[in-house]
């Protein structure tokens, strides 16, 4: 399973690379704008630090504007994915993109009919957003359970990434469905090292560690 980080904050994904977890990162509009940086400038930063998959997001609702962006986003460096929203719009972008050989991540996906059609049409990811349908009391882990079955029914190449992540049980229950690629916002990067047990066991080993004659 790979492990991007979801965020525009190169801080952050410079301190997750050095975990020697880091297989990509994934940014959308909310997250740039919490940097108050310009996009361009930090996602040519941010594939300077990460040698693997970017996912950078279009703001265009046509296609004809969303692949203007994609083209100028694709131009940056090889390892750049286009984001691209689930509107009717960005499925026709989403095609034009395939048969140039733009990696495309579609995301906002909130069902399996809306996973089905990137599937056939052939993105290179697929982003459902679980937190976002637990936040409404639909359990987004099904829907991630659902797409896995319907991509291996039909040897759909396109990868599952599951994103709206908000703890590593989310994480954890990710890779028993199988899923490709999980993008992790660094606090639950930081999480998911963690157990109380660990702790205690160190703080108890290392106080022992000083009964014993140098
Ligand atoms: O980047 C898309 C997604 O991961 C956003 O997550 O927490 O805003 O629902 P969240």
């Amino acid at each position: 399973m790979q492990f991007f980080i979801d965020s525009a904050d190169t801080e952050e994904i410079k301190q997750a690379q050095a975990m020697g977890l880091l297989d990509g990162v994934t940014t959308n509009p909310s997250l740039v704008a919490k940097t108050g940086r310009k996009f361009k400038e930090v996602l040519e930063e941010i594939v300077e630090i990460v040698d693997g998959p970017i996912s950078a997001e279009v703001v265009s609702t046509d296609a004809k504007g969303m692949l203007k962006e994609a083209r100028e986003y694709a131009s940056i460096h090889e390892n750049i994915v286009i984001k691209i929203p689930m509107i009717v719009e960005g499925l026709k972008a989403l095609k034009v993109c395939v048969e140039e050989n733009i990696k495309t991540n579609i995301t906002l996906v909130f069902s399996a009919s809306q996973a089905l059609m990137v599937g056939k049409i052939g993105a290179t990811y697929v982003s459902p957003f679980v937190g976002r349908l637990d936040d409404i009391s639909t359990d987004g882990m099904e829907l991630i359970q659902q797409i896995r079955t319907i991509y291996d029914n039909y040897a759909f190449e396109t990868q599952i990434l599951v994103a709206s992540i908000r703890h590593p049980i989310h994480l954890v229950q990710s890779a028993l469905i199988g899923a490709d690629v999980a993008t992790i916002p660094f606090q639950v990067i930081q999480q998911l090292a963690k157990h109380p047990l660990t702790d205690i066991g160190l703080e108890k080993f290392l106080k022992d560690w000083e009964k014993v004659p140098s």
